[in-house]
């Protein structure tokens, strides 16, 4: 669906939409108004946000489709329901061209209406053959009938923001008989005409550069690994040491030899929700054109079970020298991040580093799909990313991490282990990452395993992929790395 502007509403719209903010009055601009302020009262329609009252009037000689949203406060997670509220109304309603009376709203929130009905709007149909003509998406344009000042300047803004969301999902989305290390690749090779900087090291670049944790994890799978890196330099050259992102991206987690149980391991085709974040916050930060210079990693790979697959209790080393013991193939977010985040570090010299993660089922349990978690070595960083959870409604929870949680995962062998003991797992695996940050780096790590995926619509997505992450990273590049 597009979004547009115009000063006018336009002809060709079969459904107009009037906003009423909480227990504001009610009198849209149709001749019918007393009819419809009467149908408000009757159907308890208050402004609510988000609420929907779908209405018939005449207009004159003719019909006319008039569809009443609920504003709530006019904040912007109001404005963003508002938004997802007219598409989920409309998407397969028969109306393809909707117009918005955007009343006196300024750009900001007519914006957040935009993002909510865009991100609302998108799913995913390419595998469904047998649709129906009503079943399959009719909406096209939503114009937005509007004087409001810089109001498409902030519409490209949205716009950009909703495509890397969209990218995200997509990838997220995708089953892993198609979307594996390779191909993953090859759809973000495609950033490279909007300006992105695409490198891939393949297996090979991987081993000579002793990649032993991340290759480790690969070899029970035909897919070949892939580290992927995009980098979005808008600053012309003048800010020389990018800020890094790196997420995790294994295709398909089946556990490896230490196998999943059957039920639910179709979900492990977003085990690479961090990655998918990472690739759709380039695509955004570039469409924006960001004055800011960004690194997004992705350590690519597929964990599968076979005669070539690693062993529990194999002995990896990983690229900055340290070794783990493996002692359960499961846990091998941690092994992917850790030879990434060392080779983002050895080739960018970051100042800061932020890691993204589907790492841990304890963090499902802790915080379920209200938070993702937040671990950090430093507190302003931490500060910045629990702000742009809130701003933006991809809420962070912070955890803690400390010299007791760290020797959890000392190895009588090695010098770590890959797991740590029953409890307290979201935290032995951030610690794990820990061990390969640099002195003076400060770095993040989501882990956002309760996020990616949705078993019920929410605020602005269907069920299915989220998108999460995408909108914290940009509202952190936004409000504190960018010129
Ligand atoms: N990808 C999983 C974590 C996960 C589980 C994400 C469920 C989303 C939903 C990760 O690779 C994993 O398997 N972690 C293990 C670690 C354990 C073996 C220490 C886990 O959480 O069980
Ligand atoms: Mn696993
Ligand atoms: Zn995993």
């Amino acid at each position: 669906m597009r979004i547009l502007s115009s000063a006018t509403r336009p002809t060709e719209a079969q459904c107009l939409v009037f906003l009423f903010a909480k227990d504001s009055p009610i009198a849209p601009a149709v001749s019918a108004q007393a009819l419809v302020r009467d149908a408000a009262a009757s159907a308890r329609f208050t402004g609510e946000a988000g609420s929907t009252l779908d209405l018939y009037v005449n207009e004159g000689e003719s019909l006319l489709r008039l569809l009443l949203i609920g504003t709530g406060s006019n904040n912007a997670t109001d404005m963003e329901k508002a938004g997802a509220a007219i598409s989920a109304k409309l998407l397969t309603s028969g109306v393809v061209h909707v117009a918005v009376e955007g009343a006196d709203l300024d750009a900001e929130a007519l914006g957040h209406l935009a993002l909510g009905a865009q991100l609302r709007a998108w799913r995913i149909d390419t595998y469904r053959t047998k649709l129906t003509d009503k079943q399959k998406p009719s909406l096209a344009t939503l114009t937005l009938v509007s004087e409001a000042a810089d109001l498409a300047d902030r519409l490209a803004e949205t716009d950009a923001l909703a495509s890397g969301v969209m990218l995200t999902r997509e990838l997220v989305a995708e089953p892993a008989n198609i979307l594996y290390p390779e191909s993953f690749v090859e759809r973000c090779q495609a950033l490279a005409a909007l300006g992105i900087e695409v490198s891939v090291l393949d297996q090979d670049d991987m081993a000579a550069l002793g990649m032993g944790a991340l290759l480790g994890v690969a070899q029970g799978s035909v897919r070949p690994a892939r580290l992927l890196a995009m980098r979005w330099d808008g600053t012309g050259g003048a800010q020389a040491k990018p800020l890094c992102f790196v997420g995790k991206g294994v295709t398909f987690d089946t556990g490896g030899i230490s196998i999943k149980p059957a039920a639910g391991m179709e979900d492990m085709k977003w085990d690479m929700g961090g990655a998918g974040a990472v690739a759709g916050l380039m695509k955004t930060l570039a469409l924006r054109k960001a004055n800011t210079h960004v690194v997004g990693i992705c350590g690519l790979v597929e964990n599968m079970p076979d005669g070539a697959a690693q062993r529990p209790g194999d002995i990896v080393k990983t690229m900055s020298g340290q070794t783990v013991e493996v002692l359960n193939t499961d846990a091998e977010g941690r092994l992917v991040l850790c030879d990434a985040i060392w080779w983002a570090q050895q080739t960018f010299q970051p100042d800061t580093l932020v890691d993204l993660a589907t790492l841990t089922g304890a963090m499902i349990v802790a915080l379920g799909t209200e938070h993702g978690g937040l671990f950090s070595n430093d507190d302003e960083l931490a500060g910045q990313l629990l702000e742009a959870g809130l701003a933006t409604g991809d809420k962070l929870w912070r955890f803690p991490l400390s010299d007791a949680y760290d020797k959890l995962i000392d190895s009588p062998i090695a010098d770590m282990k890959n797991i740590g003991p029953r409890y307290a797992g979201s935290i032995t695996a951030a610690q794990f990452i820990k061990r390969f940050v640099q002195d003076g780096v400060k770095w993040a790590h989501l882990d956002i395993a309760g996020m990616v995926w949705a078993d019920k619509p929410g605020l602005t997505w269907d069920k299915g992929a989220t998108g999460y992450g995408v909108r914290i990273l940009d509202e952190l590049v936004r409000k504190h790395y960018q010129g």
